[in-house]
């Protein structure tokens, strides 16, 4: 049986501040969903958040990209930030960059990764969620899952999977794609996608049959809206078992905290946090940033679960050091690497400083023109 599993999010309006979503919000959003299922345009569905981003978890038979159940999540967002207007929750409507639905979510704010499937005779399928951060942190754990055999030993042991996968990698910045093949192209894949602000893995399949294995959101709300308007806070859906890396094997690289571009006002380097839903609240510097992972199996497209898969003790340690990490960023302030070179700032105020300072600027060579301050003078 053929299905499709979309999962399109917005950020609608966050409670308190940006730290997470109300839940009379996702309420709204369940009763809308639900509605559609009722009519029979959904198989399944659940509404949930991951920090302050509303998330809408779907099943059906209409493809990707499909008009009608775009629409369904255009509404729901409009329903949730009617209620979110009401109830006057921070940054209400956020992500709604267009007035009015125009036949598809991409590029109007929202962001996605939808895959159609053949079921299998058993289907596990991890939803990953991140709240504070930007697509390119899907990057190395793509990686490390498809193409990693530190990571992934199934890569070297399993028949099924030796052959290797197919990246499709995303130059989010010149809308360009490309495709690689791991192993034998890895080292050139690498120069691409370690630049992880400006090339993203948008999807990868598994080489022996072109199936799909994973599909993550590739969104960059600054290109859609011509100005930053909130990091993507990515999503990104992960098959597993049999030809793909097993459960174990695709959670095992947020076992190994690392550093991506997010956090306090976009424009932060800190930790990527994996966490049980119930713990996707950056709160400390708005922050660290959050994933959150819901396991399900599918059933002719029921969800099955969800499964808090961080909420496993054995991802403590990854939450200490996470924390300990976000520390010592913090130690830097405002200084880099902490925070994101110029060009990659959500917020900056470089224009005004260097309006301000135009004039006073003089070559290296050159006698300042004005008198130094007493202190200075030799
Ligand atoms: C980062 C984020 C927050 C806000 C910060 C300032 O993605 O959502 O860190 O950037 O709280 O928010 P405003 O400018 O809305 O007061
Ligand atoms: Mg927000
Ligand atoms: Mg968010």
């Amino acid at each position: 049986m053929k299905v499709t599993l979309s999962v399109i999010k917005a950020d609608i309006g966050g409670y308190v501040g940006h730290s997470e979503s109300h839940p009379d919000i996702i309420a709204k959003a369940a009763e809308c969903l639900n509605k559609a299922k009722k009519d029979g345009l959904l198989i399944d569905c659940q509404a949930t958040k991951c920090g302050d981003d509303l998330q809408l978890i779907m099943t059906h038979q209409k493809g990707t990209s499909s008009y009608d159940i775009h629409k369904l999540a255009w509404d729901t967002f409009v329903e949730g930030t009617k209620l979110a207007k009401k109830m006057k929750l921070y940054g209400a409507g956020q992500d709604m960059l267009k007035d009015s639905f125009a036949g598809n979510v991409k590029g109007m704010g929202p962001g996605l990764a939808e895959m159609e499937i053949e079921e299998r005779i058993s289907e596990p399928v991890l939803i990953f969620m991140a709240d504070k951060t930007s697509a390119g942190a899907w990057n190395m754990p793509l990686y490390k899952m498809f193409a990693d055999p530190f990571n992934t030993i199934g890569l070297v042991i399993a028949a099924n999977m030796h052959n290797g996968f197919t990246f499709e990698v995303h130059d989010v910045k010149d809308h360009k794609k490309i495709r690689f093949n791991a192993p034998e192209e890895i080292y050139d894949m690498l120069v691409l996608i370690g630049a992880a602000a400006r090339f993203a893995v948008k999807a990868v399949y598994h080489r022996d049959n072109g199936e799909i294995a994973a599909v993550s959101s590739t969104e960059r709300l600054y290109e859609s809206a011509g100005r930053y308007v909130g990091k993507d806070d990515p999503v990104c859906i992960v098959r597993s078992q049999g030809i793909f890396p097993a459960v174990g094997e695709v959670l095992e690289p947020f076992a190994a905290p690392i550093l991506v571009q997010g956090w306090m006002r976009g424009s932060h380097m800190g930790p990527l946090m994996p966490v049980a839903l119930i713990d996707s609240t950056p709160s400390r510097f708005d922050g660290p940033p959050r994933v959150i992972c819901l396991g399900y199996q599918l059933c002719n497209g029921t969800l099955i679960g969800p499964r808090d898969m961080f909420a496993d003790k054995s991802f403590d340690l990854a939450r200490q050091q996470a924390n300990e990490m976000a520390d010592m960023m913090r130690r830097h302030g405002p200084f880099e690497p902490h925070r994101l070179p110029l060009e990659e700032m959500e917020y900056t105020t470089m224009p005004q400083v260097m309006e301000k300072l135009n004039g006073r600027f003089q070559s290296l060579d050159a006698p300042f023109k004005t008198k130094a301050p007493a202190s200075h003078e030799q």
